[in-house]
């Protein structure tokens, strides 16, 4: 069905147009002075300007035709041409009894089916995972549900970190310490055991401890791109530990992803464009776009226009190891390829911006992708802890993901506790319910943010039943739940409209824009900014009124129908934020 304002901006598009004027002057928002009427048009202001009329005037001619529709209970002028609009309580019911039981709770899907590839999560393999990952997941994951929503083919790929020089770093640090290993005989051509011979713990040991001694030990850094390289010419027994690596890694990711509800349609990684990448260095060299420079091979991005210097993209080092880059430049032609989507989205730190504009530079430049595929990255902040620093451990270490959630978790367990829910509940739905109240509340205190900006991680607030936070929603939809539980509610009946519900009724009618303004800027928080909005306003409604004890039938089943279908808004817009509801709380 068609959106409300959408309805609205046609009919004041038409009055506009019936004054010779464009139709696009005639959009309709919702009032920012809800006090003085429901809805505004801005449009004769730019209308008179463009037109070289004064825009009162335009206003009035607008107005006089306005009155002719019966629609509208009020239409005035303000300021220096503002039109504001109240209709009638018959227009309105007459829009919400279409909103009664829609499955999509109004709102039309707008894309036809176009691929859009988004790149969240972004773990890296042998490495445990952290808060970046974190905020990459759950934002990535929100956009692509929502992008979903609006009817994209949207396809969520994880792009696993499993090339890079930290798999040479774990395998020379192995080789190392256990050179009697088979993986380590080049004379060895039978099978390699089936059996990983380390475990996650192992490797999440060893990495920042080589990591660190690369740093200061020439000699060290120099046995690990060797062992980097080895692997990426696929020397059999250094390729064996990998997949060890690999499938133990995935096993722990799977673990997080899971808990966190976050769902991704690829579980690619680097290495699956290992072979396109000499292929794609070969044509780029016969086409000119690749040169020697400083015995690297690289693209140079830089452009006339540049004010700073802009450094080449490099596809292959000196030692003939390739780069992040060419992963990622290999990558979008793989996508481009495979997909043909009309974007890629990258939800990836925003201190990899100038990695992503080398890469996407090089993709525009060598016609990888051409010049209608959209290449954006979506930079998110920092995750800093209530101290304003960068999220670290209590003795300074990277807080993994998976002690992140269960910190969520014990939290949530006294928070339920301290408010005596589920007492009488199974001790498996309680550890249900504190799971779910402990993702909500991490992903709500997320992605309520602009992403772009940092933010502070503050586990007591967003774990808290009161103000903008994830359980406090959970508990507003539950409770919602239970009212139409107990009312043995079912649909129909008639929409009354009184001064007690009649705003609460007008903001559902937003949801439609709110989701077009989320898909256009790629911004969640509009969502959930909504949902909150919505909660905060039926709980008001609901403490006024007493919906149960109602005696005229009629309008208590009225109550009910408006209970459901903010129930059915929640629901929708928490599901599009990756947010269960539990059934009780
Ligand atoms: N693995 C990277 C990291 O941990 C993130 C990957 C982001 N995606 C990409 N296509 N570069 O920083």
């Amino acid at each position: 069905m068609t959106s409300l304002v959408t309805q609205l901006s046609d009919i004041l598009g038409q009055a506009f147009a019936a004054e010779g004027l464009d139709t696009s002057f005639g959009r309709v928002i919702f009032s920012d002075r809800p006090d003085l009427a429901q809805f505004q048009c801005n449009g004769a202001m730019a209308a008179a300007k463009a037109a070289k009329k004064n825009p009162r005037e335009v206003a009035t001619k607008i107005v006089e035709i306005l009155k002719g529709n019966n629609i509208f209970s009020k239409i005035d002028i303000a300021g220096p041409g503002f039109i504001n609009l109240t209709l009638t309580d018959v227009a309105l019911k007459t829009y919400i009894s279409g909103l009664v039981d829609h499955p999509r709770c109004g709102v039309d899907p707008t894309a036809q089916g176009e691929t859009i590839v988004l790149d969240y999560g972004g773990p890296n393999v042998a490495k445990p995972m952290h808060v970046g990952h974190l905020r990459s997941s759950i934002i990535g994951d929100s956009i692509r549900r929502i992008l979903k929503f609006t009817g994209y083919n949207a396809i969520g790929d994880i792009h696993m970190g499993d090339w890079g020089t930290q798999m040479g770093m774990m395998i020379s640090e192995l080789e190392i310490l256990h050179p009697e290993w088979v993986y380590f005989d080049p004379t060895y051509t039978g099978d390699y055991p089936a059996e990983s011979p380390v475990t996650m713990d192992d490797l999440e040991e060893i990495y920042p401890r080589v990591s660190a001694l690369c740093k200061t030990d020439e000699a060290r850094l120099e046995q690990s791109r060797k062992a980097t390289v080895d692997l990426q010419n696929k020397r059999r027994g250094y390729y064996a530990l990998w997949k060890h690596f690999v499938t133990i890694s995935l096993a722990s990711m799977k673990r997080n992803f899971t808990a966190l509800n976050v769902h991704f349609d690829l579980w690619k990684g680097e290495t699956d464009v290992h072979d396109l990448i000499a292929p794609m260095v070969d044509d780029l060299k016969s086409k000119g776009y690749a040169v020697e420079s400083e015995g690297a091979i690289v693209v140079h991005v830089k452009k006339n226009d540049d004010t700073k210097e802009f450094p080449p993209l490099i596809l292959y080092k000196r030692d003939g190891g390739v780069m992040y880059g060419t992963t990622d430049l290999a990558t979008i032609l793989e996508r481009v390829r495979d997909y043909d989507p009309v974007k890629i989205l990258y939800i990836v730190d925003k201190r990899q911006a100038l990695h992503f504009e080398q890469v996407f530079r090089g993709a525009k430049l060598t016609k990888i992708a051409r010049d209608d595929v959209e290449l954006t990255h979506l930079g998110y902040g920092t995750m800093n802890g209530t101290d304003g620093k960068p999220f670290k451990t209590r003795s300074g270490g990277v807080l993994k993901l998976e002690d992140l959630i269960a910190m969520g978790k014990d939290k949530a367990i006294e928070r339920l506790d301290a408010a005596k829910v589920g007492d009488t509940f199974s001790e498996d739905e309680k550890a249900n319910i504190a799971m779910k109240v402990a993702i909500a509340a991490i992903k709500f205190a997320d992605l309520q943010n602009n992403f772009s900006a940092d933010y502070v991680f503050d586990l007591d607030r967003m774990t808290s039943f009161e103000g903008k936070t994830g359980p406090y929603l959970l508990y507003q939809a539950v409770r919602i739940k239970s009212l139409l539980e107990k009312a043995g509610y079912k649909a129909g009946g008639d929409i009354l409209l009184s001064d007690q519900d009649r705003a609460l009724y007008l903001m559902i009618t937003e949801l439609p824009e709110v989701i077009d303004t989320a898909v256009r800027n790629y911004t969640p928080h509009v969502v959930c900014d909504h949902a909150y909005k919505l909660a905060q306003a039926f709980s008001s409604f609901y403490g006024n009124t007493h919906i149960l004890s109602e005696e005229n039938a009629a309008q208590k089943q009225s109550w009910l129908t408006l209970s459901a279908m903010v129930l059915a808004q929640l629901e929708l817009s928490l599901d599009l934020v990756g947010i269960e509801i539990p059934a009780r709380m």
